[in-house]
């Protein structure tokens, strides 16, 4: 064998061993476990909190700017087309660290997803009212967008206090 072809396969099965060790926990929530899921879950769900607050906070006149409220739109639009399996993974319910996502959640699956499907046509809105500008349209879009969140909230996560 010629040095040449040595080195290309000692850099081929070096590949495949980083792979073997990292690929896992390449921010996939498929490879992580249940804990880092859940908190992979919340960090997403806290985009989207952040994104709407972003937007309420123009709406309200708090000295959000519109790029901002642009910026809190798109972050929504984004996490909205995440497929929900991901966010969602079986076994991170309730008793896995913090988890605040009711076991009932997996039983309901359909409803998950039908929940989940409605944010992506909310937000759309949410971004079109952002880019027109116009504060009560912006307000009326992102009532809508929150009921989306609600309704999921209300079945699916167990209540704070
Ligand atoms: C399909 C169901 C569903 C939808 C839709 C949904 N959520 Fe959630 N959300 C949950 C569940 C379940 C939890 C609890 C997660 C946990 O603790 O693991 C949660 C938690 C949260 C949290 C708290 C995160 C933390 O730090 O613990 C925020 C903020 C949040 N959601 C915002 C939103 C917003 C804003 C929307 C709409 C744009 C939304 N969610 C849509 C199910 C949903």
């Amino acid at each position: 064998m010629s040095n040449r072809v040595v080195n290309v396969l000692a850099a081929a099965s070096v590949a495949g061993l980083m792979f073997a060790l990292f690929g896992m926990s390449s921010g996939n929530a498929a490879g992580a476990g249940p804990a880092e899921q859940v908190k992979d879950r919340q960090q997403t769900m806290k985009k989207l909190g952040g994104g709407m607050g972003a937007v309420a906070k123009y709406v309200k006149n708090e000295g959000g700017t519109l790029e901002d409220a642009a910026k809190g739109a798109e972050a929504v639009l984004a996490v909205s087309k995440v497929d929900p399996k991901a966010i969602f993974p079986e076994g991170t319910a309730v008793g896995v660290t913090d988890s605040a996502a009711k076991p009932e959640l997996w039983k309901n699956w359909a409803e998950v997803q039908r929940y989940w499907s409605a944010i992506q046509p909310a937000a759309e809105k949410l971004d079109a009212a952002v880019k027109s500008g116009d504060r009560a349209q912006i307000a009326q879009a992102l009532g809508a967008t929150s009921r989306t969140c609600g309704s999921c909230h209300e079945d699916f996560r167990v209540k704070k206090d």
